[in-house]
């Protein structure tokens, strides 16, 4: 069930509500703390974009697996986007890029209860019909921007859920190898030599060879040598 709020704080927290069940949707046309990854915040037009949370309650997954869903609903954004005519790829961990520019953010948030993954909270940021952008923001566009037209965002919305119900069915018919496969196939930067940051400052050069099952990235050095990396291990150098 979709529920379509004015304003909320953050549809994430909303979400964790116990009234919300599997596959509800909370979307709110303004965010008063949206929130963001790594402490941020996300800021949206009012009235342009989509900004929802899905609750899952995926107790069939290891809570060491918790990347696959990272994986469901990122391929269910790229699946979206080439719906409406965008190529989209995925810039790990979990944004959704066209070009070198962000199109849709997305924050998991994931709840345990004794060793079960009781609920999941998927918040996405889908940058619709919004044309200008703070120029704090590093490297954003939008559907619009990308096409030269606005959408219905209610059409994205729905397409995306029935994408989302493909990709999450995957998950729950035990079938991880394709969705394994696409995320990887489908990496911003995949196969190309590029930049990386280090938390200390140190650059290097290297190239992504792909995502390990719970999430590690795969990055080969000039050297020959590969090294792995968890969230915040290592940063995308953007060249804007
Ligand atoms: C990021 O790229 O930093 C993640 C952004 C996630 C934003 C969405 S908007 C809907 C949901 N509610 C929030 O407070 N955040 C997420």
């Amino acid at each position: 069930m979709i529920y379509h709020f004015q304003e909320l704080s953050s549809t994430n927290d909303q979400a964790t509500q116990p009234s919300y069940h599997e596959g509800d949707v909370i979307w709110a046309e303004r965010q008063s703390a949206g929130r963001g990854q790594r402490g941020h915040s996300w800021e949206s037009e009012e009235g342009k974009n989509l900004t929802f949370s899905v609750l899952l309650e995926p107790t069939f997954l290891a809570p060491q697996d918790q990347f696959m869903l990272l994986r469901v609903i990122a391929l269910s954004m790229v699946d979206t986007l080439l719906r409406f005519g965008i190529e989209a790829r995925i810039k790990w961990t979990n944004d959704i890029y066209v070009g070198d520019k962000k199109i849709v953010g997305i924050l998991m948030e994931h709840k345990l209860q004794g060793s079960e993954l009781s609920r999941a909270i998927a918040g996405i940021g889908i940058n619709v019909n919004q044309q200008e952008f703070s120029p704090k923001l590093p490297n954003p566009t939008s559907m619009a921007l990308l096409k030269g037209k606005e959408f219905d965002r209610e059409q994205v919305l729905q397409v995306f859920l029935e994408s989302l119900m493909t990709r999450y069915d995957m998950l729950r018919q035990n079938q991880p190898e394709r969705l394994i496969a696409d995320y990887n196939s489908l990496l911003y930067r995949l196969n190309e030599w590029h930049t990386y940051a280090l938390p200390d400052g140190e650059l290097f050069e290297g190239r992504i060879l792909g995502v390990e099952q719970q999430g590690a990235l795969r990055i080969e050095r000039k050297d020959g040598s590969e090294c792995q990396f968890l969230f915040k291990e290592v940063e995308f150098v953007l060249n804007n």
